[in-house]
Protein backbone atom coordinates (compact mmCIF):
# COMPACT_ATOMS: atom_id res chain seq x y z
CA UNK A 1 0.00 0.00 0.00
CA UNK A 2 1.17 3.40 -0.47
CA UNK A 3 2.39 4.98 2.20
CA UNK A 4 3.51 8.12 4.37
CA UNK A 5 6.28 8.67 6.69
CA UNK A 6 6.61 11.63 9.19
CA UNK A 7 10.66 11.58 10.88
CA UNK A 8 13.89 11.69 9.88
CA UNK A 9 14.31 10.28 6.43
CA UNK A 10 17.61 8.91 7.44
CA UNK A 11 16.08 6.50 9.88
CA UNK A 12 13.44 5.32 7.48
CA UNK A 13 15.48 4.99 4.81
CA UNK A 14 17.35 2.92 6.91
CA UNK A 15 13.73 0.44 7.90
CA UNK A 16 13.58 -0.24 3.86
CA UNK A 17 14.75 -3.67 2.16
CA UNK A 18 17.71 -2.98 -0.15
CA UNK A 19 16.52 -2.49 -3.79
CA UNK A 20 12.90 -1.93 -3.36
CA UNK A 21 12.42 1.15 -5.02
CA UNK A 22 12.10 1.87 -8.69
CA UNK A 23 12.56 5.29 -8.75
CA UNK A 24 13.32 8.64 -6.43
CA UNK A 25 12.44 11.95 -7.65
CA UNK A 26 13.39 14.24 -4.58
CA UNK A 27 13.79 17.65 -3.55
CA UNK A 28 15.82 18.45 -0.41
CA UNK A 29 16.52 21.82 1.68
CA UNK A 30 19.31 22.86 -0.76
CA UNK A 31 21.49 24.71 2.12
CA UNK A 32 19.76 28.05 1.09
CA UNK A 33 20.64 29.86 4.45
CA UNK A 34 17.08 30.54 4.94
CA UNK A 35 14.38 29.34 7.00
CA UNK A 36 10.76 28.30 5.53
CA UNK A 37 7.11 29.38 7.20
CA UNK A 38 4.57 26.87 6.41
CA UNK A 39 1.82 29.77 6.45
CA UNK A 40 3.94 32.45 5.44
CA UNK A 41 0.83 34.37 4.42
CA UNK A 42 -0.16 35.26 8.04
CA UNK A 43 1.75 37.69 10.09
CA UNK A 44 1.82 35.63 13.00
CA UNK A 45 2.92 32.42 11.46
CA UNK A 46 6.31 32.09 13.40
CA UNK A 47 7.02 28.43 13.21
CA UNK A 48 9.35 27.27 10.70
CA UNK A 49 8.27 24.29 8.62
CA UNK A 50 11.88 23.42 8.26
CA UNK A 51 15.22 25.22 8.67
CA UNK A 52 17.46 24.79 5.89
CA UNK A 53 20.87 27.22 7.95
CA UNK A 54 23.53 24.80 8.75
CA UNK A 55 26.49 24.75 11.35
CA UNK A 56 29.20 22.10 11.16
CA UNK A 57 27.72 21.82 15.27
CA UNK A 58 28.37 18.63 17.29
CA UNK A 59 25.24 16.90 15.39
CA UNK A 60 27.02 17.12 12.06
CA UNK A 61 29.88 16.01 13.61
CA UNK A 62 28.53 12.91 14.67
CA UNK A 63 27.13 12.76 11.23
CA UNK A 64 30.39 13.20 9.87
CA UNK A 65 31.89 10.73 12.42
CA UNK A 66 29.19 7.94 11.72
CA UNK A 67 30.24 8.04 7.65
CA UNK A 68 33.85 7.19 8.51
CA UNK A 69 33.07 4.67 10.95
CA UNK A 70 30.46 3.04 8.20
CA UNK A 71 33.15 3.46 5.78
CA UNK A 72 34.55 0.48 6.77
CA UNK A 73 31.71 -2.08 6.06
CA UNK A 74 30.24 -0.44 3.28
CA UNK A 75 31.88 0.44 0.04
CA UNK A 76 29.15 3.33 -1.12
CA UNK A 77 29.89 4.62 2.28
CA UNK A 78 33.66 4.42 1.68
CA UNK A 79 33.32 6.30 -1.49
CA UNK A 80 31.51 9.15 0.24
CA UNK A 81 33.88 9.23 3.25
CA UNK A 82 36.78 10.12 0.69
CA UNK A 83 34.63 12.49 -1.66
CA UNK A 84 33.70 14.36 1.79
CA UNK A 85 37.44 14.32 2.75
CA UNK A 86 38.18 15.89 -0.58
CA UNK A 87 35.66 18.81 0.18
CA UNK A 88 37.24 18.88 3.72
CA UNK A 89 40.30 20.11 2.59
CA UNK A 90 38.66 22.70 -0.01
CA UNK A 91 36.43 24.30 2.54
CA UNK A 92 38.52 24.65 5.56
CA UNK A 93 40.24 27.64 3.39
CA UNK A 94 37.05 28.50 2.97
CA UNK A 95 35.33 31.63 4.32
CA UNK A 96 34.41 29.95 7.93
CA UNK A 97 31.25 30.62 8.08
CA UNK A 98 30.19 29.45 4.85
CA UNK A 99 32.65 26.19 4.99
CA UNK A 100 31.22 25.04 8.14
CA UNK A 101 27.49 25.74 7.03
CA UNK A 102 28.55 23.18 3.65
CA UNK A 103 30.17 20.81 5.33
CA UNK A 104 27.74 20.41 7.66
CA UNK A 105 24.82 19.85 5.00
CA UNK A 106 26.85 17.49 2.97
CA UNK A 107 27.23 15.20 6.12
CA UNK A 108 23.19 15.14 6.07
CA UNK A 109 22.86 14.84 2.68
CA UNK A 110 25.58 12.04 1.88
CA UNK A 111 24.29 9.25 4.39
CA UNK A 112 20.85 9.78 3.10
CA UNK A 113 21.90 9.85 -0.72
CA UNK A 114 24.01 6.64 -0.16
CA UNK A 115 21.13 4.91 2.05
CA UNK A 116 18.55 6.14 -1.69
CA UNK A 117 21.05 4.20 -3.67
CA UNK A 118 20.87 1.29 -1.37
CA UNK A 119 17.40 1.20 -1.67
CA UNK A 120 17.00 1.55 -5.90
CA UNK A 121 16.72 -1.68 -7.32
CA UNK A 122 19.41 -2.21 -10.10
CA UNK A 123 17.39 -0.51 -13.29
CA UNK A 124 16.49 2.13 -10.62
CA UNK A 125 16.91 5.88 -11.01
CA UNK A 126 17.03 9.14 -8.96
CA UNK A 127 16.52 13.04 -9.57
CA UNK A 128 17.99 15.00 -7.16
CA UNK A 129 16.55 18.50 -6.69
CA UNK A 130 19.32 21.59 -5.79
CA UNK A 131 20.62 24.84 -7.10
CA UNK A 132 23.70 26.42 -7.50
CA UNK A 133 24.38 26.49 -4.24
CA UNK A 134 25.29 22.96 -3.40
CA UNK A 135 24.93 21.20 -6.67
CA UNK A 136 28.80 21.09 -7.83
CA UNK A 137 29.05 19.27 -4.56
CA UNK A 138 26.28 17.35 -4.85
CA UNK A 139 27.16 15.92 -8.13
CA UNK A 140 30.51 14.68 -6.96
CA UNK A 141 28.81 13.10 -3.80
CA UNK A 142 26.48 11.57 -6.29
CA UNK A 143 29.19 10.48 -8.18
CA UNK A 144 30.87 9.02 -5.34
CA UNK A 145 28.01 7.14 -5.02
CA UNK A 146 26.34 6.05 -8.11
CA UNK A 147 29.70 6.16 -9.78
CA UNK A 148 30.38 8.26 -12.60
CA UNK A 149 29.46 6.20 -15.65
CA UNK A 150 25.83 6.62 -14.11
CA UNK A 151 25.60 9.97 -14.21
CA UNK A 152 22.75 10.60 -17.27
CA UNK A 153 22.15 14.49 -17.05
CA UNK A 154 22.05 18.01 -15.20
CA UNK A 155 18.79 19.25 -16.21
CA UNK A 156 18.40 22.91 -15.82
CA UNK A 157 15.08 23.50 -14.65
CA UNK A 158 14.46 27.75 -15.40
CA UNK A 159 12.26 28.43 -12.55
CA UNK A 160 11.78 32.23 -13.16
CA UNK A 161 12.38 34.91 -15.71
CA UNK A 162 14.62 37.36 -14.18
CA UNK A 163 15.72 37.89 -10.71
CA UNK A 164 17.80 41.23 -9.76
CA UNK A 165 20.53 39.78 -7.77
CA UNK A 166 23.21 42.49 -7.25
CA UNK A 167 26.45 42.14 -8.77
CA UNK A 168 26.05 38.99 -10.64
CA UNK A 169 23.90 37.39 -13.03
CA UNK A 170 20.22 36.92 -12.25
CA UNK A 171 19.99 33.34 -10.54
CA UNK A 172 16.68 31.65 -12.25
CA UNK A 173 17.34 28.09 -12.37
CA UNK A 174 17.26 25.17 -10.51
CA UNK A 175 19.46 22.23 -11.48
CA UNK A 176 18.31 18.43 -11.09
CA UNK A 177 20.90 15.79 -10.80
CA UNK A 178 19.96 12.63 -13.07
CA UNK A 179 21.58 9.65 -12.14
CA UNK A 180 20.54 5.58 -12.79
CA UNK A 181 22.01 2.80 -10.64
CA UNK A 182 23.47 0.85 -13.45
CA UNK A 183 23.59 0.83 -17.28
CA UNK A 184 20.35 -0.93 -17.70
CA UNK A 185 18.01 1.91 -16.74
CA UNK A 186 14.12 1.99 -17.25
CA UNK A 187 13.72 4.79 -19.79
CA UNK A 188 10.87 6.28 -21.70
CA UNK A 189 11.64 9.61 -23.74
CA UNK A 190 9.39 12.68 -23.33
CA UNK A 191 7.99 14.78 -26.23
CA UNK A 192 6.44 17.79 -26.11
CA UNK A 193 4.15 19.73 -28.71
CA UNK A 194 5.96 21.35 -31.28
CA UNK A 195 6.53 24.87 -32.06
CA UNK A 196 4.15 26.11 -34.33
CA UNK A 197 5.99 28.18 -35.74
CA UNK A 198 8.95 24.98 -36.11
CA UNK A 199 5.82 23.26 -37.44
CA UNK A 200 5.34 26.16 -39.96
CA UNK A 201 9.17 26.44 -41.00
CA UNK A 202 10.09 22.49 -41.16
CA UNK A 203 6.59 20.77 -42.73
CA UNK A 204 6.58 22.56 -45.38
CA UNK A 205 5.13 20.11 -48.17
CA UNK A 206 1.55 18.72 -48.56
CA UNK A 207 0.00 16.13 -49.39
CA UNK A 208 -3.47 13.98 -49.49
CA UNK A 209 -1.95 12.41 -46.19
CA UNK A 210 -1.39 15.75 -44.43
CA UNK A 211 1.61 18.07 -44.33
CA UNK A 212 5.60 16.44 -44.16
CA UNK A 213 8.77 16.91 -44.19
CA UNK A 214 11.58 15.92 -45.89
CA UNK A 215 13.94 13.84 -44.22
CA UNK A 216 17.28 11.90 -45.56
CA UNK A 217 17.74 8.68 -46.80
CA UNK A 218 21.64 8.61 -46.38
CA UNK A 219 23.54 8.76 -43.78
CA UNK A 220 27.30 9.64 -43.25
CA UNK A 221 29.96 7.54 -44.02
CA UNK A 222 30.64 5.48 -47.00
CA UNK A 223 30.08 1.54 -46.89
CA UNK A 224 32.63 -0.64 -48.37
CA UNK A 225 30.17 -4.08 -48.04
CA UNK A 226 26.55 -4.50 -48.96
CA UNK A 227 23.62 -2.64 -50.49
CA UNK A 228 23.78 0.46 -48.63
CA UNK A 229 26.90 1.53 -50.14
CA UNK A 230 25.57 0.41 -53.46
CA UNK A 231 23.67 2.75 -56.34
CA UNK A 232 20.11 2.89 -56.31
CA UNK A 233 18.39 4.17 -58.77
CA UNK A 234 21.40 5.06 -60.55
CA UNK A 235 22.38 7.19 -57.69
CA UNK A 236 25.61 6.48 -55.34
CA UNK A 237 25.35 7.29 -52.67
CA UNK A 238 29.14 6.84 -52.13
CA UNK A 239 30.29 9.45 -54.32
CA UNK A 240 29.27 11.77 -51.53
CA UNK A 241 30.38 10.44 -49.27
CA UNK A 242 27.51 8.61 -47.40
CA UNK A 243 25.00 4.92 -47.51
CA UNK A 244 21.37 4.34 -48.07
CA UNK A 245 19.73 4.50 -44.97
CA UNK A 246 16.22 3.41 -44.74
CA UNK A 247 13.54 4.75 -41.81
CA UNK A 248 12.27 2.38 -39.46
CA UNK A 249 8.36 0.20 -39.44
CA UNK A 250 7.59 3.34 -36.68
CA UNK A 251 7.71 5.77 -39.73
CA UNK A 252 5.71 4.72 -41.91
CA UNK A 253 2.06 6.72 -42.06
CA UNK A 254 -0.88 5.03 -40.07
CA UNK A 255 -2.82 3.91 -43.16
CA UNK A 256 -0.39 2.25 -44.91
CA UNK A 257 1.32 -1.08 -43.74
CA UNK A 258 5.10 -1.89 -44.62
CA UNK A 259 6.00 -5.72 -45.84
CA UNK A 260 5.39 -7.68 -42.82
CA UNK A 261 9.06 -8.69 -43.50
CA UNK A 262 10.06 -5.05 -43.84
CA UNK A 263 13.22 -5.49 -41.28
CA UNK A 264 15.30 -8.17 -43.41
CA UNK A 265 14.59 -6.80 -46.64
CA UNK A 266 18.04 -5.14 -47.82
CA UNK A 267 18.08 -1.62 -48.18
CA UNK A 268 17.39 -1.39 -51.78
CA UNK A 269 14.40 -3.33 -51.41
CA UNK A 270 12.89 -0.98 -48.24
CA UNK A 271 13.83 1.72 -50.63
CA UNK A 272 11.55 0.30 -53.18
CA UNK A 273 9.04 -0.51 -51.01
CA UNK A 274 8.71 2.88 -49.63
CA UNK A 275 8.76 4.55 -53.32
CA UNK A 276 6.05 1.74 -54.25
CA UNK A 277 3.75 3.52 -51.31
CA UNK A 278 4.47 6.84 -52.19
CA UNK A 279 6.46 7.65 -49.76
CA UNK A 280 10.30 8.85 -51.55
CA UNK A 281 10.02 12.47 -52.29
CA UNK A 282 11.50 12.97 -55.72
CA UNK A 283 12.70 16.26 -56.25
CA UNK A 284 12.04 18.51 -59.63
CA UNK A 285 15.77 19.64 -59.92
CA UNK A 286 18.60 16.96 -59.03
CA UNK A 287 18.31 13.43 -58.14
CA UNK A 288 18.41 12.73 -54.64
CA UNK A 289 15.11 11.79 -53.44
CA UNK A 290 14.20 12.47 -49.69
CA UNK A 291 11.34 10.53 -47.41
CA UNK A 292 8.13 11.98 -46.70
CA UNK A 293 7.92 12.13 -43.32
CA UNK A 294 4.34 13.14 -42.31
CA UNK A 295 3.45 15.17 -39.19
CA UNK A 296 0.94 12.99 -38.36
CA UNK A 297 3.93 10.29 -37.00
CA UNK A 298 5.46 13.15 -35.01
CA UNK A 299 5.27 12.56 -31.48
CA UNK A 300 6.78 16.04 -31.13
CA UNK A 301 9.49 17.79 -29.29
CA UNK A 302 12.41 15.21 -27.45
CA UNK A 303 12.36 16.77 -24.29
CA UNK A 304 15.78 18.43 -23.86
CA UNK A 305 18.39 18.99 -20.65
CA UNK A 306 16.83 22.62 -20.47
CA UNK A 307 13.77 23.06 -19.24
CA UNK A 308 12.00 26.11 -19.94
CA UNK A 309 8.54 25.01 -20.78
CA UNK A 310 6.89 24.44 -17.36
CA UNK A 311 6.55 27.22 -15.36
CA UNK A 312 6.72 27.84 -11.53
CA UNK A 313 3.42 27.90 -9.84
CA UNK A 314 1.76 31.53 -9.49
CA UNK A 315 0.84 32.78 -6.90
CA UNK A 316 -3.05 32.78 -7.85
CA UNK A 317 -2.68 28.83 -9.11
CA UNK A 318 -5.05 26.63 -8.04
CA UNK A 319 -1.98 24.25 -7.58
CA UNK A 320 -0.06 26.65 -4.86
CA UNK A 321 -1.53 24.85 -1.52
CA UNK A 322 1.00 27.80 0.73
CA UNK A 323 3.78 25.78 1.26
CA UNK A 324 6.97 26.57 0.75
CA UNK A 325 9.40 25.44 -1.88
CA UNK A 326 6.56 23.28 -3.68
CA UNK A 327 7.26 22.42 -7.08
CA UNK A 328 5.20 22.04 -10.32
CA UNK A 329 3.41 18.95 -10.61
CA UNK A 330 4.23 19.20 -14.47
CA UNK A 331 7.95 19.08 -13.37
CA UNK A 332 7.16 15.77 -11.83
CA UNK A 333 4.93 14.41 -13.67
CA UNK A 334 8.02 14.56 -16.76
CA UNK A 335 10.71 12.75 -14.70
CA UNK A 336 8.04 10.00 -13.52
CA UNK A 337 7.13 9.02 -16.91
CA UNK A 338 10.56 8.88 -18.42
CA UNK A 339 12.28 6.94 -15.98
CA UNK A 340 8.92 4.31 -14.53
CA UNK A 341 6.65 1.94 -15.59
CA UNK A 342 3.15 1.67 -14.32
CA UNK A 343 3.11 0.13 -11.06
CA UNK A 344 6.78 0.89 -10.42
CA UNK A 345 7.30 2.28 -6.45
CA UNK A 346 8.15 5.83 -6.65
CA UNK A 347 10.32 7.39 -3.68
CA UNK A 348 10.73 10.91 -2.34
CA UNK A 349 12.08 11.32 0.99
CA UNK A 350 11.53 15.28 1.34
CA UNK A 351 8.21 15.19 0.31
CA UNK A 352 7.15 18.50 1.10
CA UNK A 353 3.46 18.84 0.54
CA UNK A 354 3.60 15.73 -2.06
CA UNK A 355 4.19 17.28 -5.71
CA UNK A 356 5.99 13.97 -6.32
CA UNK A 357 3.48 11.41 -4.48
CA UNK A 358 0.76 13.29 -6.55
CA UNK A 359 2.47 12.97 -9.84
CA UNK A 360 2.95 9.29 -9.08
CA UNK A 361 -0.10 8.64 -8.15
CA UNK A 362 -1.54 10.25 -11.17
CA UNK A 363 0.71 8.71 -13.86
CA UNK A 364 -0.45 5.19 -11.54
CA UNK A 365 2.63 4.03 -9.63
CA UNK A 366 3.20 3.47 -6.30
CA UNK A 367 4.50 5.99 -3.75
CA UNK A 368 6.32 6.34 -0.81
CA UNK A 369 6.68 9.58 1.16
CA UNK A 370 8.41 10.94 4.16
CA UNK A 371 8.75 14.24 5.60
CA UNK A 372 9.97 15.52 8.68
CA UNK A 373 7.89 18.35 9.29
CA UNK A 374 3.88 17.03 10.27
CA UNK A 375 2.95 20.60 9.11
CA UNK A 376 4.07 18.93 5.76
CA UNK A 377 1.28 16.09 5.85
CA UNK A 378 -1.48 18.31 6.51
CA UNK A 379 -1.47 19.55 2.32
CA UNK A 380 -0.47 16.66 1.14
CA UNK A 381 -3.48 14.66 2.67
CA UNK A 382 -5.98 17.34 1.51
CA UNK A 383 -4.04 17.11 -2.02
CA UNK A 384 -4.62 13.84 -2.28
CA UNK A 385 -8.21 13.84 -1.06
CA UNK A 386 -9.42 17.25 -3.42
CA UNK A 387 -7.35 15.60 -6.45
CA UNK A 388 -7.41 11.71 -6.23
CA UNK A 389 -10.44 11.23 -3.81
CA UNK A 390 -8.12 8.97 -1.38
CA UNK A 391 -8.55 8.67 2.50
CA UNK A 392 -5.86 7.90 4.90
CA UNK A 393 -6.22 3.95 6.22
CA UNK A 394 -8.26 3.31 3.29
CA UNK A 395 -6.43 3.73 0.51
CA UNK A 396 -2.44 4.71 1.77
CA UNK A 397 -1.13 4.47 5.16
CA UNK A 398 0.48 7.13 7.05
CA UNK A 399 3.23 6.52 9.85
CA UNK A 400 4.35 9.10 12.36
CA UNK A 401 0.95 10.68 12.40
CA UNK A 402 -1.47 9.93 14.73
CA UNK A 403 -4.81 9.00 13.20
CA UNK A 404 -6.27 7.37 16.46
CA UNK A 405 -6.05 8.32 20.22
CA UNK A 406 -4.38 4.91 20.57
CA UNK A 407 -1.68 6.60 18.30
CA UNK A 408 -1.64 10.06 20.05
CA UNK A 409 -0.82 8.45 23.25
CA UNK A 410 1.76 6.34 21.62
CA UNK A 411 3.06 9.19 19.73
CA UNK A 412 3.32 11.60 23.50
CA UNK A 413 4.57 8.58 25.75
CA UNK A 414 7.77 8.04 23.70
CA UNK A 415 8.31 10.77 25.60
CA UNK A 416 10.26 12.87 23.06
CA UNK A 417 10.42 17.08 23.63
CA UNK A 418 10.08 16.96 19.84
CA UNK A 419 7.66 14.74 19.64
CA UNK A 420 5.72 16.28 22.03
CA UNK A 421 6.21 19.51 19.90
CA UNK A 422 4.67 17.51 16.91
CA UNK A 423 1.71 16.61 18.48
CA UNK A 424 0.79 20.44 19.68
CA UNK A 425 1.46 21.19 16.20
CA UNK A 426 -0.71 18.64 14.77
CA UNK A 427 -2.99 19.77 17.07
CA UNK A 428 -3.50 23.79 16.87
CA UNK A 429 -2.98 23.04 12.94
CA UNK A 430 -6.64 20.98 13.58
CA UNK A 431 -8.24 24.40 14.21
CA UNK A 432 -6.35 26.37 11.66
CA UNK A 433 -4.02 28.14 13.16
CA UNK A 434 -0.51 28.46 12.95
CA UNK A 435 2.23 26.44 15.26
CA UNK A 436 4.19 29.04 17.57
CA UNK A 437 5.97 26.95 20.72
CA UNK A 438 9.56 27.32 19.16
CA UNK A 439 9.98 30.88 19.23
CA UNK A 440 9.47 31.90 22.90
CA UNK A 441 5.99 33.41 22.28
CA UNK A 442 4.86 33.80 26.44
CA UNK A 443 2.77 30.58 26.70
CA UNK A 444 0.32 29.54 23.74
CA UNK A 445 1.43 26.95 21.16
CA UNK A 446 -0.48 27.85 18.23
CA UNK A 447 -1.78 31.76 16.90
CA UNK A 448 -3.93 32.49 13.95
CA UNK A 449 -4.65 36.50 13.25
CA UNK A 450 -7.33 37.41 10.75
CA UNK A 451 -9.31 40.30 9.29
CA UNK A 452 -12.64 39.47 9.97
CA UNK A 453 -15.31 41.74 7.49
CA UNK A 454 -18.37 43.00 9.35
CA UNK A 455 -21.17 43.46 7.08
CA UNK A 456 -23.49 45.49 9.40
CA UNK A 457 -20.74 47.78 10.08
CA UNK A 458 -19.24 48.22 6.83
CA UNK A 459 -16.11 47.70 8.62
CA UNK A 460 -13.40 44.97 9.19
CA UNK A 461 -11.86 43.83 12.47
CA UNK A 462 -8.42 42.61 13.06
CA UNK A 463 -8.86 39.40 15.87
CA UNK A 464 -6.32 37.23 16.93
CA UNK A 465 -6.88 33.70 18.60
CA UNK A 466 -4.37 31.49 20.56
CA UNK A 467 -4.47 28.24 21.74
CA UNK A 468 -2.44 26.53 24.41
CA UNK A 469 -2.09 22.36 24.00
CA UNK A 470 -2.29 20.10 27.28
CA UNK A 471 -0.96 16.04 26.92
CA UNK A 472 -1.36 15.57 30.54
CA UNK A 473 -4.19 16.51 33.57
CA UNK A 474 -5.21 20.19 32.56
CA UNK A 475 -4.93 22.27 36.19
CA UNK A 476 -6.63 25.30 36.68
CA UNK A 477 -3.46 27.04 37.00
CA UNK A 478 -2.56 26.23 33.79
CA UNK A 479 -6.46 27.74 33.19
CA UNK A 480 -5.62 30.63 34.58
CA UNK A 481 -2.36 31.10 33.34
CA UNK A 482 -3.77 30.59 29.54
CA UNK A 483 -6.09 33.66 30.44
CA UNK A 484 -3.60 35.68 31.33
CA UNK A 485 -1.44 35.18 28.50
CA UNK A 486 -4.78 35.71 25.75
CA UNK A 487 -5.17 39.23 27.72
CA UNK A 488 -1.36 40.08 27.45
CA UNK A 489 -1.50 39.15 23.43
CA UNK A 490 -5.19 40.95 22.90
CA UNK A 491 -6.83 37.70 22.47
CA UNK A 492 -10.53 37.84 21.31
CA UNK A 493 -10.56 34.05 21.43
CA UNK A 494 -8.61 31.26 23.21
CA UNK A 495 -8.67 27.70 22.91
CA UNK A 496 -7.30 25.64 25.67
CA UNK A 497 -7.07 21.71 24.32
CA UNK A 498 -6.93 18.86 26.16
CA UNK A 499 -6.37 15.26 26.02
CA UNK A 500 -8.18 14.70 29.48
CA UNK A 501 -11.50 15.83 30.76
CA UNK A 502 -11.78 19.83 32.23
CA UNK A 503 -13.08 20.10 35.62
CA UNK A 504 -16.45 22.39 36.75
CA UNK A 505 -14.11 24.98 37.84
CA UNK A 506 -12.16 25.22 34.82
CA UNK A 507 -15.36 25.89 33.10
CA UNK A 508 -16.28 28.23 35.46
CA UNK A 509 -12.38 30.41 34.59
CA UNK A 510 -13.76 30.18 30.77
CA UNK A 511 -17.35 31.74 31.45
CA UNK A 512 -15.78 35.04 33.28
CA UNK A 513 -13.88 35.21 30.37
CA UNK A 514 -16.98 36.25 28.75
CA UNK A 515 -17.48 36.19 24.69
CA UNK A 516 -16.53 37.59 21.80
CA UNK A 517 -19.30 39.68 19.35
CA UNK A 518 -18.74 39.15 15.14
CA UNK A 519 -21.89 39.67 12.79
CA UNK A 520 -24.54 39.29 15.56
CA UNK A 521 -23.30 36.22 16.73
CA UNK A 522 -21.72 35.68 19.92
CA UNK A 523 -18.66 33.14 20.73
CA UNK A 524 -17.09 32.11 24.34
CA UNK A 525 -13.69 34.00 24.63
CA UNK A 526 -12.12 30.96 25.82
CA UNK A 527 -13.12 27.69 24.91
CA UNK A 528 -12.09 23.76 25.31
CA UNK A 529 -11.50 21.37 23.20
CA UNK A 530 -11.00 17.47 24.51
CA UNK A 531 -9.34 15.59 21.74
CA UNK A 532 -10.79 12.22 21.65
CA UNK A 533 -11.60 9.25 19.19
CA UNK A 534 -14.91 10.28 17.91
CA UNK A 535 -12.96 13.73 16.56
CA UNK A 536 -10.88 10.73 14.55
CA UNK A 537 -14.09 9.16 13.55
CA UNK A 538 -15.43 12.43 11.82
CA UNK A 539 -12.72 15.83 12.11
CA UNK A 540 -15.74 17.74 10.45
CA UNK A 541 -16.94 17.21 14.48
CA UNK A 542 -14.58 19.91 15.77
CA UNK A 543 -16.70 22.77 13.75
CA UNK A 544 -19.37 21.91 16.80
CA UNK A 545 -17.23 21.36 19.32
CA UNK A 546 -15.13 24.66 18.89
CA UNK A 547 -17.14 28.02 17.69
CA UNK A 548 -15.07 29.90 15.92
CA UNK A 549 -16.28 33.20 13.14
CA UNK A 550 -16.42 31.36 9.60
CA UNK A 551 -13.07 32.88 8.49
CA UNK A 552 -11.32 30.94 11.12
CA UNK A 553 -12.39 27.44 9.95
CA UNK A 554 -10.90 27.77 6.99
CA UNK A 555 -7.85 25.90 5.88
CA UNK A 556 -4.93 28.47 7.23
CA UNK A 557 -3.53 28.97 3.76
CA UNK A 558 -6.18 30.14 1.55
CA UNK A 559 -8.06 31.77 4.87
CA UNK A 560 -6.81 35.26 3.85
CA UNK A 561 -7.45 35.10 -0.16
CA UNK A 562 -10.77 33.55 0.48
CA UNK A 563 -11.34 36.39 2.58
CA UNK A 564 -9.81 38.87 0.20
CA UNK A 565 -12.49 37.51 -2.61
CA UNK A 566 -15.33 37.54 -0.33
CA UNK A 567 -14.67 41.00 0.39
CA UNK A 568 -14.45 41.94 -3.03
CA UNK A 569 -17.31 39.85 -4.24
CA UNK A 570 -19.07 42.05 -1.26
CA UNK A 571 -18.11 45.55 -2.51
CA UNK A 572 -18.93 44.64 -5.92
CA UNK A 573 -22.34 43.82 -4.91
CA UNK A 574 -22.23 46.90 -2.91
C1 LIG B 1 12.34 21.69 -0.60
S1 LIG B 1 11.14 20.98 0.43
C2 LIG B 1 10.31 19.83 -0.61
C3 LIG B 1 9.18 20.46 -1.37
C4 LIG B 1 8.46 19.47 -2.26
N1 LIG B 1 9.20 19.14 -3.44
C5 LIG B 1 7.09 20.02 -2.67
O1 LIG B 1 6.85 20.24 -3.87
O2 LIG B 1 6.28 20.26 -1.78
C6 LIG B 1 12.15 19.98 1.44
C7 LIG B 1 11.40 19.16 2.47
O3 LIG B 1 12.34 18.34 3.15
C8 LIG B 1 11.86 18.12 4.47
N2 LIG B 1 12.97 17.65 5.28
C9 LIG B 1 14.05 18.33 5.71
N3 LIG B 1 14.85 17.53 6.42
C10 LIG B 1 14.26 16.30 6.44
C11 LIG B 1 14.60 15.05 7.01
N4 LIG B 1 15.71 14.88 7.71
N5 LIG B 1 13.75 14.02 6.84
C12 LIG B 1 12.61 14.16 6.11
N6 LIG B 1 12.25 15.32 5.54
C13 LIG B 1 13.06 16.38 5.71
C14 LIG B 1 11.32 19.49 4.86
O4 LIG B 1 10.38 19.39 5.91
C15 LIG B 1 10.70 19.97 3.56
O5 LIG B 1 9.33 19.70 3.54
Amino acid sequence: MNKLYFGDNLEILREIDDARVHLICTDPPFNSGRDYNAFIRDSLAQKKAFTDTWTYDTAAQDARADIERRAHTSDTYKALDECLKGYDAVLRRAVSGSSGAMRAYLAFMGPRLAEMHRVLTPTGSIYLHCDATASHYLKCVMDAIFGVENFRNELIWQRTSAHNDGKQYGRVHDTILFYSKSSQTVWHPVYTAHDPAYVKRAYRHQDERGPYRIDSLNAPGVTQKGASGQPWRGINPSDVGRHWSAPRREAWPEGIEPPENYESLSVHEKLEALDANGLIYWPPRGNVPGFKRYLSMSKGRRVQDVITDINPIASKSKERLGYPTQKPLALYERLIKASSNEGDIVLDAFCGCGTTIDAAHTLKRQWMGIDLTILALDPMRQRLADRHGLQPSIDYHIEGYPTNMQEVRKLLKEGDKRKYHDFSNWAVTRLGLNPTRDVGDGGHDGAGHVTLWNPQQMKETDARILAEVKTGKPTITQVRAFCQVMTQNNAEIGIFITLEPVSAGMRQQAEEMGTFEHNVQTYPRLQFWQIDDAYFANPEIINTLVRLPAEWRLRPTQKLERHFDDRQTHFLRG
